[in-house]
């Protein structure tokens, strides 16, 4: 896959933000220009959040968070970058103004996506230099996890720069959908504006209010849509007799008054008061980074569930995110803030920084019971990394697999609290390796769990045991050596309930 090597955000509002923390999760340096003199304290509340949903939405190994940088100018933040995304307020002359500085500074390779819902890309490259790399890219908000761009040339846009726009997305598990004409509102902007122009008359006339208006989306076709779209799902409407027979049945809705489309509701004082009204009676009580919380671990619950659509390939959203884990395993790179482990052999060890987020504490604000295992499996992951056990080697079809584990819980981690990983090799043959973990309070170094662990070689295909290969062999017996040298942990053969 082809990666952005350098991005920069022009505008780092809402969507700006987003993308920004988008780009930071995949390992992306951001270069962020927003003259708003509260531009780094919004832009990093929009981070922890996109950082909390990430800790939920993947067990797959983020490369290190890449690093912004807040500039002076656009000048200064588009030096260096091969993709520059705007996302300033939606008003041409702004946009044409802040494009014309893009253009100017940029290497006239670097790609340049605007975020607009609806200007027309042919407008936005009209008083450029190098127009044929400038395209909308537009994306859905929270960006960080809503996995779609809309990709839009204009007149001057070549075809090489979506394509090259459509790859480079895929990476930072982002499904780029080129758009064949160009159109005002795009294809979302339509459907939506549709669908809201219908909801304004519905409240207006007082069919229904707000929230019922909202239930009614939820409770039923928003759920359909949000896995199947519009016309696949009509397709199962048809029934057995198909599409023909679903188009015959309702196409004379067509000419029934079951829309008020083409007659625009005015949006008047009164109706703007009734419709803030009912909103703050619906959702008033929650502020809106709460509300933005629940948001996310709704969706991070939806792609999950989309992941083990169609017998395990992933369906929709949940097909990109597979996608994009493949990516992050095969990439190989360590979960977010870990170290590498210290080439020198001759103490535990340290194998994975972290922190708990707010996705790994349970009701009683304690790092739930599986996140453990999961920083022990995460440790184990980096030991097999160390002696050539990748991504790779898995897909090729030998592994280790956990045969064993004996998990001692020492010490309570809270919400925030830094951890960091040590793992010492007991012993280990052409099959076998038993290992010995302790996480630790990386402020006061207070041992919080220990397990003791055994992983066995396999062939996965065969499932059954097998040597591991020489070099693989070789890089073990290394540690092996070294390790053997250090006194026993504390701990080490326990079994459950001893007296201690
Ligand atoms: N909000 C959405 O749901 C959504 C979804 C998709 C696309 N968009 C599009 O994204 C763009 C940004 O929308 P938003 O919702 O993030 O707006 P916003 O008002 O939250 O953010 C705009 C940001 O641009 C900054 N800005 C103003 N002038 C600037 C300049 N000259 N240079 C750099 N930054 C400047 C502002 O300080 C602000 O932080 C718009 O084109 C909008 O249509 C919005």
């Amino acid at each position: 896959m082809t990666s952005i090597s350098q991005a920069a955000c022009i505008g780092g509002g809402v969507i700006g933000g987003a993308w920004a923390a988008r780009f930071l999760l995949a390992g992306i340096d951001v270069n962020m220009f927003d003259p708003h003199p509260e531009a780094e304290r919004i832009v990093g509340e929009v981070l922890a959040n996109a950082e909390r949903a990430y800790a939920m939405l993947t067990m797959a190994p983020l490369p290190p968070k890449g690093k912004i940088t807040f500039c002076k100018s656009v000048e200064e933040a588009v030096e260096g970058a091969d993709w520059i995304q705007e996302s300033v307020p939606e008003r041409l002359e702004l946009k044409l103004d802040v494009i014309t500085q893009i253009d100017a500074a940029a290497h006239p390779k670097a790609l340049i996506g605007s975020s607009t819902s609806g200007l027309m890309p042919t407008d936005l490259q009209r008083d450029m230099k190098h127009p044929e790399r400038m395209f909308v890219a537009h994306p859905y908000n929270p960006v960080y996890l809503l996995p779609l761009a809309e990709l839009v040339g204009g007149q001057k846009t070549s075809a090489e720069t979506l394509k090259a726009a459509q790859e480079k997305l895929a990476p930072i598990g982002m499904k780029g959908v080129i758009i064949k004409k160009e159109i005002e509102a795009f294809v979302g902007d339509r459907l939506l504006e549709a669908v809201w122009r219908e909801g304004l008359w519905l409240i207006h006339d007082d069919i229904c209010d707000t929230e019922t208006l909202d239930d009614v989306i939820r409770y039923s076709f928003g759920m359909r849509w949000a896995q199947m779209g519009m016309f696949e799902t009509y397709r199962i409407a048809g029934g057995e007799a198909g599409m023909h027979h679903f188009l015959a049945q309702f196409g004379p809705c067509l000419s029934w008054p079951w829309t008020k489309l083409t007659d625009v509701v005015d949006l008047d004082d009164a109706l703007v008061d009734k419709i803030a009204a009912q909103s703050d009676a619906q959702s008033g009580a929650r502020g809106i980074r709460e509300l933005e919380r629940i948001r996310d671990e709704n969706l991070v619950g939806i792609m999950q569930a989309l992941k083990g659509g169609d017998a395990g390939r992933g369906w929709g959203a949940g097909k990109i995110l597979a996608e994009f884990e493949k990516h992050l395993w095969a990439q190989g790179g360590v979960r977010s803030g870990a170290k590498q482990a210290t080439p020198d052999h001759a103490a535990p060890l340290r194998l994975i920084d972290t922190q708990v987020s707010a996705a790994w504490v349970d009701y009683n604000g304690h790092m739930t019971e599986h996140r453990y295992l999961q920083v022990f499996g995460d440790t184990s992951d980096a030991l097999l990394r160390l002696i050539g056990v990748d991504f790779a080697y898995v897909e090729a079809g030998q592994s280790y697999y956990t045969v064993e584990t004996h998990i001692r819980h020492l010490g309570e981690a809270r919400l925030g609290q830094r951890l960091y990983s040590t793992l010492q090799i007991l012993a280990s043959d052409e099959k076998r390796i038993r290992f010995f973990s302790t996480i630790f309070n990386a402020e006061t170094d207070e041992a919080l769990a220990t397990a003791e662990q055994l992983m066995l070689h396999v062939d996965s295909k065969a499932g059954k045991s097998i040597p591991a290969p020489t070099e693989v062999l070789a890089r073990l017996a290394a540690i092996t050596e070294a390790h053997a040298e250090l006194p026993l942990p504390e701990g080490v053969g326990r079994s459950v309930g001893q007296k201690r």
